[in-house]
């Protein structure tokens, strides 16, 4: 479909100060702040999403919720939500953080959890057995606490009080354990002293709560408490969303071979027993530098010349992206599936560069879009905040790395929202 009034030169758009929210320092409000996560939204730009392209009646979803900022702001618009993550601890963080809890029960609990410390005994607990991997993160002494504080918090009736604390004692694991405080990639710090498990968890749990309240109460408030919103563990893919069903997609999918989300989350998947080995979580995340590199080729004629260009430098870069556009196209084709006529698809996303070579990932969307039968209406661009940008990796080892490696890369300083109707 030729596109009328939209220009498409993307290096010629203009960032958009009113999308860059500059002067807010980082909205942590309602339960935003319950839980770390890579390349999380910025609340304000998915609010703004939703008011400037949803209705009353729409239903919201995203395809790549992570910790389910857009769910969140949905609820607090009033907006039916469905979200899908393939990554459990996404899942786990946003039933926690869309489900308002009574602050009189939630503060009874806590009550009752912290009255248990006192029956702690660390030789009890230090014998429990859990992976290799969690003796690898942390000493006997945090382990044990923490064996304790999970044991207490499962003996929780309640599925949401237990999800909410399950979410408190997750958020404090890198703190009390060996894992280099300050980065993304799985790395010991030999210096560090983490933090007391018991302590963490009080002082987390104590925000958390008082979050929960501010939420529960605007949503009392608003009449909004039952408004439906939900979170699947699924393939974006491949989703069970029914079809035709959606009024407005709100989403940011993985980068190319960016964050490994299954890296960064397995202290919490190994405690929660999601997981027993790191290869099987890896394998259906998009963008992961272990994809199966099967794919060199492309139906979109962008993504086509760009992966020609990798395979001149590097065979496997080239592949791994080449498998990311396929994945993209294949999540394409799912959003078209499930937006209703009309529906608009908002998308955030960024370029990369790989070895010199420009990956135009917004561009490719865009292409891909298009082809799909989507009307491009929008594309706007943001820049960044500079904390939000993603440090630099090596692409032969998959490490964070110094920028004056030549095989390192540069990421996304700015950023695009794709604005298209089906
Ligand atoms: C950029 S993050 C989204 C962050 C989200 N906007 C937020 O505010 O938390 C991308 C997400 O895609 C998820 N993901 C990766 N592969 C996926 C797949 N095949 N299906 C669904 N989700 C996937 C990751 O687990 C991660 O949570």
């Amino acid at each position: 479909m030729a596109i009328q009034n939209v220009n498409t030169n993307f290096d010629s758009i203009k960032v958009s100060p009113e999308w860059c929210f500059k002067n807010v320092r980082s909205i942590e409000q309602w339960t935003h702040g319950y839980h770390r996560y890579p390349a999380k939204f910025l609340p304000n730009l998915v609010k703004k999403i939703i008011e400037d392209y949803t209705q009353k009646d729409d239903l919201v979803a995203d395809f790549f919720a992570g910790c389910g900022t857009t769910l969140v702001e949905a609820k607090v618009h009033g907006r039916k939500s469905i979200g899908v993550d393939i990554n459990p601890v996404a899942e786990l963080i946003t039933k926690a953080k869309i489900n308002p809890i009574d602050p009189k029960k939630l503060e009874r609990r806590f009550k009752f959890i912290l009255n248990t410390f006192d029956d702690f005994n660390a030789k009890e607990y230090s014998k429990i057995d859990v992976h290799d991997r969690i003796d690898y993160w942390f000493s006997k002494k945090n382990k044990a606490k923490i064996a304790f504080l999970y044991e207490k918090i499962l003996t929780t009736r309640d599925k949401p009080l237990k999800e909410f604390f399950l979410v408190a004692l997750s958020h404090i694991l890198k703190n009390c354990s060996m894992w280099l405080q300050s980065s993304t990639k799985p790395q010991i710090d030999p210096d560090k002293e983490p933090t007391d498990p018991f302590v963490s968890f009080k002082a987390h749990t104590k925000m958390m709560i008082k979050r929960n309240s501010e939420f529960f109460n605007q949503l009392s408030k608003d009449d909004f408490l039952k408004t439906e919103c939900e979170i699947r563990l699924e393939d974006a893919r491949r989703t069970s969303i029914r079809s035709n069903s959606v009024g407005a997609i709100i989403t940011s999918p993985p980068y190319v071979t960016s964050y490994e989300y299954a890296d960064i989350h397995q202290l919490t998947a190994y405690w929660y027993e999601y997981i027993t080995d790191l290869q099987g979580f890896r394998k259906n995340f998009i963008g992961t530098f272990y994809s199966l590199n099967q794919e060199t080729e492309s139906d979109s004629k962008l993504a086509q010349e760009i992966i020609a260009k990798l395979l001149k430098k590097d065979k496997r870069t080239a592949k791994e992206v080449a498998n990311y556009f396929k994945d993209m196209q294949a999540v394409a084709e799912e959003m078209h599936r499930v937006l209703r006529k009309d529906g608009h698809a908002c998308l955030v996303i960024g370029n990369t560069t790989f070895k010199n070579v420009k990956v135009k990932s917004a561009e490719v969307f865009a292409e891909i879009l298009e082809a799909l039968g989507f009307e491009l209406v929008e594309i706007i661009k943001r820049s960044i905040p500079h904390k939000l940008i993603p440090t630099i990796r090596d692409k032969k080892s998959g490490r964070f790395s110094k920028l004056k490696n030549k095989d390192s890369k540069l990421v996304y300083p700015e950023e695009y929202i794709l604005i298209a109707k089906k």
